[in-house]
């Protein structure tokens, strides 16, 4: 998507609020009006009908140089995954080493920050005065997507599952297949956005529509349904959330290993490990 500076500038409140600014916050801005501009093409183009279907997308595959399902460590330029773009915008970066025995705050501030979506996402879930389990999965929900974000949910399942309750690795597995199911109930719609990402004709697969049963069953369907509820896509400016802000959630609801995540010999230490150093070749 292209940036007009101008009116990003504009949007900040001018020239010398920007001035102020530090990098991460510049680079937080960025994001968000992305996510900002994104929600207002896809709003506009579901007005006129134009939305793409599956078979058009699929015609898109090879005009890119990386694949829409891998990691956002793994692919080049493009941090939101957005639908457009031949791969061939800026070269992946340079990453800081992690500190020894890294913990989730190294590994957010240095793998998934700035990790807008994910921050405003918990605080909205705070500020609805959500459960702590809650806020800890919306915080935590999208993380699959830094590794792999086909199947997302899942990939976030299994990377917290040694160090989370077995409810807040619910939430997130199953987060996933309920997006694509509405639920008027508590007042959760479809994904405008997904007509866009998706195709205006998708069904979800079987195995999406089972895990979407067997969620809807279950005694925690409450807990992956307030996920999807807090999931928040469209950027709210008067939600500035810091990571220190769930700190008090974050020590109390999540164990880290001694040795530091990937380096703890658990079923998921070699999924930490290749966020620790995506560029290994092997
Ligand atoms: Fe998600
Ligand atoms: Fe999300």
């Amino acid at each position: 998507m292209n940036v007009d500076r101008n009116e990003l500038v504009e949007s900040l409140g001018g020239e010398t609020a920007v001035a102020n600014m530090s990098h991460e916050q510049r680079a937080d801005a960025l994001e968000d009006f992305q996510i900002d501009k994104l929600n207002a093409e896809v709003a506009a183009r579901k007005k006129s009908g134009k939305f793409p279907t599956v078979a058009e997308l699929e015609a898109r595959v090879t005009t890119r140089t990386w694949r829409l399902g891998s990691g956002k460590l793994f692919r080049p330029g493009d941090q939101m995954g957005s639908f457009e773009g031949a791969g061939n915008g800026p070269q992946v970066k340079l990453l800081p080493k992690l500190p020894k025995n890294p913990t989730f705050y190294d590994y957010f501030e240095h793998r998934i920050a700035p990790g807008t979506h994910l921050l405003q996402s918990a605080a909205l879930a705070k500020g609805r005065g959500e459960s702590e389990e809650i806020i800890l999965a919306c915080l935590l929900h999208d993380i699959g997507g830094s590794l792999m974000k086909a199947d997302h949910g899942y990939w976030g399942a299994s990377l917290i599952e040694p160090y989370v309750s077995e409810r807040v690795t619910f939430a997130v597995r199953y987060h996933q297949a309920l997006r694509f199911f509405p639920d008027p109930e508590v007042g959760y719609e479809y994904p405008v956005g997904y007509y866009e990402s998706f195709g205006i004709d998708y069904v979800p697969p079987a195995h999406i529509q089972d895990a979407h049963n067997y969620a809807r069953n279950h005694k925690w369907y409450g807990l992956a349904r307030s996920v999807t509820i807090n999931d928040l896509y469209a950027f709210n400016p008067n939600i500035n959330p810091d990571i220190n802000d769930f700190r008090d959630i974050i020590d109390k609801h999540f164990r880290h290993p001694a040795d530091g995540l990937g380096y703890d010999n658990s079923p998921a230490a070699h999924m930490w490990r290749s966020m620790a150093n995506p560029d290994a070749p092997l």
